[in-house]
């Protein structure tokens, strides 16, 4: 490929935008297997994204054909591209995978299902439309595992009816937990397997207690990383999307 197309393709802006950053020498590439970056002013040069690294005006950016991420969500944040009160999330991650052109009308990467602004943890987003689909479409049953730190005390009578299905106020046919489990006197963690609108606080608030707390830790296969701290992001590897596609 071309490199200001492979460039435009990562999210660096306009084609003649990128062509315009290769001219001017704020590009350098380093191919699959080579030991270092070269810089290459030739915005129509051929090369091989297998394995390439590009650094952009001293930025290092790894090719990917299609992005996948995985966020800490920090508390205080909205899963929204135009939020009404808080920061956006899309606010935390660097502009190239804000700006990655995509066939939809939305540009860049896309959260695979929302979070509360107060729900802190493991958000997945990608600019794979299909990717986006599996993860987050209730027929594919994807568990998700929430925290949640209650206002009251969990008892086994909670316990038992989340996991019996509760009804929510706008849907007749009841939702229920795939697992339940007590670690405290104020803490659970819950499985679901959909993403119902403020889901857990209603199903909480169903069985007479109340949310104070929430935090996602794990969906499908995949763990939060203990060292990637509310706010941070990263890449997920080759070996992270068959984890998580695995099963769906
Ligand atoms: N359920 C909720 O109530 N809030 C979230 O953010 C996620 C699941």
């Amino acid at each position: 490929m071309q490199l200001q197309d492979i460039l435009y393709s990562q999210g660096f802006g306009t084609r003649r935008v990128c062509a315009g950053l290769i001219q001017q020498g704020f590009v350098e590439v380093k191919a699959g297997g080579e030991p270092a970056y070269h810089p290459l002013v030739d915005a129509a040069a051929d090369v091989d994204e297998d394995g390439l690294h590009l650094r952009v005006q001293g930025t290092e950016w790894p090719y990917h054909d299609k992005a996948y991420v995985l966020l800490h969500k920090p508390a205080g944040t909205e899963c929204s591209q135009k939020p009404s009160t808080y920061p956006s999330i899309y606010t935390l991650l660097p502009a190239p995978l804000r700006q990655r052109p995509t066939k939809s009308a939305v540009q860049g990467v896309q959260a695979v299902g929302r979070l509360d602004q107060d729900t802190t943890g493991l958000l997945l987003l990608s600019d794979d439309g299909q990717f986006i689909h599996r993860m987050s479409s209730p027929k594919k049953h994807v568990p998700k595992v929430y925290q949640v730190t209650t206002k009251h005390p969990v008892d086994a009578a909670q316990v038992s009816k989340l996991l019996a299905g509760v009804v929510l106020d706008d849907d007749p046919k009841p939702v229920r937990a795939a697992d339940c489990v007590i670690i405290d006197t104020h803490r659970l963690d819950l499985t679901l397997t959909e993403g119902k609108y403020h889901q857990v606080k209603r199903m909480l608030a169903a069985v007479g207690n109340r949310v104070e707390g929430l935090h996602r830790s794990s969906i499908g296969a995949m763990t939060l990383p203990m060292d990637l701290a509310p706010g941070q992001w990263r890449w997920l590897g080759e070996e992270d999307l068959q984890l998580l596609t695995r099963a769906v």
